[in-house]
C-alpha cells in the first residue's frame, strides 16, 4: 500500500499519479487534500505517519515545489524523503538511500514525468550492502539529535 497526499497546489497532479499507479496495479491510500487549502506540514505528518506505523510501505507527497513537503517529512523519525524531479535521482534514492517518501513539485513537473518517476520510486528496491551502513549512519544522526 502506498500513501499519497498533497496540498492545494498538488491536487490535479495527485489525481493523475493515483490514476496512473492504480492502472498499473498498485494500491494507494489517498489522504487528500481534494481541493481545500491545506498546510503542507500537516499533510506530510499524516502521510509519513502511515509509513512509520507500517500501514503503508512508502509515501508520495506533492506540493508546489516538493521542497516544503520534503523538509517537513524529513523531520519525522524514520522518514527518508527525497525531492524527485528526474529519473536518475529517483532510481538512486531508492537504491542507495532507501528513501521511503518521494516528494514532487506540481509546479515543477509535468504529469507524464511525475507518473513515470512515481513508478520508478515504487518499483525500485534498496541495494543494501555498503548503503545499509550509510543509512544506519543517518539513523544514528537522527537518534542523537
Ligand atoms: C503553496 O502555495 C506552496 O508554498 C507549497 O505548495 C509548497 O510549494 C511549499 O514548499
Amino acid at each position: 500500500m502506498i500513501a499519497i497526499g498533497c496540498d492545494h497546489a498538488g491536487v490535479e497532479l495527485k489525481k493523475d499519479v493515483i490514476k496512473f499507479l492504480t492502472e498499473k496495479g498498485f494500491e494507494l491510500k489517498d489522504m487528500g487534500t481534494d481541493g481545500e487549502p491545506c498546510d503542507y506540514p500537516n499533510m506530510a505528518k499524516t502521510v509519513c505517519g502511515l509509513v512509520t506505523s507500517g500501514e503503508c510501505e512508502k509515501g508520495i507527497l506533492i506540493c508546489g515545489t516538493g521542497i516544503g513537503m520534503s523538509i517537513a517529512a524529513n523531520k519525522i523519525k524514520g522518514i527518508r524523503a527525497a525531492v524527485c524531479s528526474d529519473s536518475f535521482s529517483t532510481k538512486f534514492t531508492r537504491l542507495h538511500n532507501d528513501s521511503n517518501i518521494m516528494c514532487m513539485g506540481a509546479r515543477v513537473l509535468g504529469s507524464g514525468l511525475a507518473c513515470e518517476l512515481a513508478e520508478i520510486f515504487v518499483t525500485t528496491g534498496f541495494e543494501g550492502g555498503r548503503h545499509q551502513r550509510r543509512v544506519d549512519l543517518i539513523t544514528e544522526i537522527e537518534n542523537n539529535n
